[in-house]
């Protein structure tokens, strides 16, 4: 069996066919599989079984934040000197906010936002998202044809996650580019400079954005944010700038992709794609299936606080684990008939949105705006059909199963 190497997490032939992918990851000896190196990040484990997966993610032993564990950590890094990208891809992956912190500190950060994240909260935000959906098809009926990506799967959640933070509609356009520069930023050698200047830029934007919200508060989560910083204790500043880091990045890198992958599988599963239209009463079920069959978070990191046995693997404190969740959903022990996509299916302990204490703050909004996107989409464009080639597709060179664009007509 051939063996796996760190870039095959991010190759857009995984991407275009994650099946086989799985199938070699899952084909190798060992359950928890050895790799050696994994984006510059040095040794790393690899979990790809559901009941592994599900297991690494409930143990507090194994943590999310690296530098609790210097200097170990340190001596890995294979981040070679003091080169400003460097630097700042390291301050990106330890920015204390809720995903890259260990509890107590998580439970204090996770709580604060939380509040604007609950289901009835959500719940509350159905009419607007509805609005921003039609609005979006209104746009592109006419001509018959869109990009599926930059014309309505992209803005829908934006312009929510916008709104939620108070970030004006003028200036959401930005958050792409920076978004995806400074999420990627491990993955871009050679392209240190920009990724420097997007990450000053990002950061005099964000800084000034919260002297806004001091001076004018608003109803919304970065004002909450502002006000539980002034009084003191709650979160440094480095944390606050940190968790809307978080919450922009978590809103625009993935419902995105959600709603693209997920038309994509439907669209190349014809019999499904008709089920669908004909009862939309199953789309929460769709959903659910679609986060198992395409999600996009297909990998998530732990590190070993302590050593550590697993199927006779010695795991060191220090080391890394790369975390199949994408392999998980695909496992034949959990799963019936793994490889088919079935909008119908009612045992789906699908681990897209993670599991544990880090569990998706935000999969109540994703599951909300993915619903609506697939009931619009197949209520008023009963034709939909891809305007390429499906061996035309491209993928973003990134760990999430990220589509550059998908082109349909209707
Ligand atoms: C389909 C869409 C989404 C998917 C597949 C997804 C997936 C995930 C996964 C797998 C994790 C856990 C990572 C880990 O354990 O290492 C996570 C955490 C998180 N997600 Fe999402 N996410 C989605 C949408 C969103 C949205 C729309 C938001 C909010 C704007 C959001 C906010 C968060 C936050 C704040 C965390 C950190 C929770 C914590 O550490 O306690 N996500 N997400």
């Amino acid at each position: 069996m051939e063996e796996i190497r760190g870039s095959d997490f991010a190759s857009p032939e995984t991407m275009r066919d994650f099946i086989s992918f799985y199938k070699r990851l899952s084909g190798q000896q060992e359950p928890i599989y050895p790799i050696d190196d994994f984006f510059g990040m040095g040794k790393a484990w690899v979990a790809f079984r559901h009941d592994d997966v599900v297991q690494i993610l409930k143990d507090p032993r194994f943590l999310k934040n690296m530098r609790s564990l210097a200097p170990q950590q340190n001596e890995q890094k294979s981040f070679e000197s003091n080169d400003s990208v460097s630097q700042i891809i390291e301050w990106l992956n330890n920015m204390p906010n809720m995903l890259t912190v260990d509890p107590p500190d998580h439970t204090r950060l996770r709580r604060l936002a939380s509040k604007a994240f609950t289901p009835r909260m959500v719940e509350e935000l159905r009419p607007r998202i509805q609005q921003i959906a039609d609005e979006l098809l209104d746009a592109v009926m006419e001509k018959g044809e869109m990009d599926l990506i930059a014309d309505f799967a992209y803005p829908l959640p934006i312009i929510v996650i916008s709104e939620m933070l108070g970030i004006p509609t003028a200036d959401r356009n930005l958050f792409r580019e920076w978004t995806h520069t400074l999420g990627n930023a491990a993955l871009m050698p050679g392209r240190e400079a920009e990724v420097a200047a997007t990450f000053e830029e990002f950061t005099r934007y964000i800084k000034s954005m919260l002297a806004d919200k001091r001076k004018h508060p608003g109803n919304d989560v970065t004002s909450k944010l502002v006000e539980a910083y002034d009084e003191g204790d709650k979160l440094n500043e480095n944390e606050l700038l940190s968790t809307i880091w978080l919450l922009i990045t978590a809103g625009h890198e993935t419902t995105v992709n959600l709603i693209g992958n997920g038309v994509l599988a439907l669209l190349n599963h014809p019999d499904q794609l008709r089920l669908l239209q004909s009862d939309p009463s199953i789309i929460p079920t769709a959903v659910e299936e679609l986060l198992r069959y395409v999600g996009p978070v297909i990998i998530t990191s732990r590190v070993a606080g302590e050593d550590i046995t697993m199927h006779g693997q010695e795991i060191r404190k220090g080391d890394m684990i790369v975390i199949s969740l994408g392999g998980a959903n695909l496992d034949p022990n959990k799963f019936a008939n793994p490889e088919a996509l079935d909008i119908t299916r009612e045992e789906n302990e699908h681990l897209a949105f993670g599991k544990g204490i880090h569990l998706c703050l935000g999969a109540p909004l994703a599951r909300l705006e993915a619903q609506i996107a697939f009931a619009t989409l197949l209520g008023r464009l009963p034709d939909l059909h891809l305007a390429i080639e499906p061996e035309q597709l491209n993928y973003h060179l990134t760990t999430l199963r990220s589509l550059v664009s998908l082109p349909v007509k209707f």
